[in-house]
């Protein structure tokens, strides 16, 4: 499909798919979307309720629906560092964007010292799904795997993963992605304790979600909007 790069409201790029009407971003700042929303309310509340003893005593193991442009997935390499934490991150895409896309939209030159972290994302290799599918070092407080695959219809293994960034495209463009079966999927492979954050507050899923399992809190969001979602697994 073909895509385009678009400037959004906090100068950073994100994409644009015209035949679907969507972006890979809010378009008030893709930026401040992915720090507000995976960051401060996605791994950094994971990270203060993690025991803080040594930093390998307690990895945090994060799951990425939609890997994209790697965004969410650079600014958790700048996150952990900052905490000494180690992660595990598996990001999952199905339709891996070329490199000169990734060039396009300019990140690299935004990043400043993550530059690097982000260059050796991009240049991990994308593998079919099985668990025991390696990590790789890209920092030394994040290893990293990158998983192509339809997310709905895989099986992810039973509480691998502490929090989930679900960051797909919107009920609208894809309702495959926001079903009860999804649901039920996401609840399984999160750990007790463990938490999902995505930037949909959509009525339905906030209903699938709680018929899975989940516990809601309903937060602000980014650049006015009025509501994302936050998801317990307790
Ligand atoms: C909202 S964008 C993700 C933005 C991304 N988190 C970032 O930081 O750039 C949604 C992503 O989900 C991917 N995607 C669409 N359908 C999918 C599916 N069935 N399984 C896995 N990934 C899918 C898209 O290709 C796109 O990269």
């Amino acid at each position: 499909m073909k895509l385009s790069v678009e400037e959004t409201q906090d100068g950073w790029a994100t994409l644009y798919l015209p035949e679907c009407n969507e972006h890979y971003h809010s378009t008030f700042g893709a930026f401040e979307e992915a720090r507000w929303i995976y960051i401060e309310r996605g791994f950094d509340v994971m990270q203060a309720a993690l025991p803080a003893a040594l930093p390998a005593a307690a990895p945090l193991r994060i799951l990425e629906m939609g890997f994209g442009t790697g965004l969410n997935a650079v600014l958790t390499v700048r996150a952990a560092a900052r905490a000494r934490r180690q992660v595990f991150y598996t990001g999952v895409e199905a339709y891996p964007l070329s490199p000169e896309m990734i060039s396009e939209l300019g990140y690299a030159a935004r990043l400043g010292a993550e530059a690097g972290g982000y260059a050796a994302l991009h240049a991990l290799p994308w593998a079919a799904w099985r668990p025991d599918l390696p990590f790789t070092a890209v920092t030394p407080y994040f290893q990293a795997r990158k998983v192509q695959a339809l997310f709905e219809t895989t099986d992810w293994p039973e509480q691998a993963f502490d929090l989930i960034y679900y960051d797909a495209f919107s009920p609208r463009v894809q309702p495959e992605l926001w079903t009860e079966d999804v649901a039920a999927r996401l609840y399984r492979a999160l750990a007790r304790g463990g938490r999902l954050i995505t930037y949909c507050a959509q009525g339905r899923w906030k209903k699938n979600l709680q018929a899975a399992g989940f516990t809601l809190s309903l937060l602000p969001g980014p650049g006015g909007k009025r509501e994302i979602t936050a998801a317990e697994k307790r």
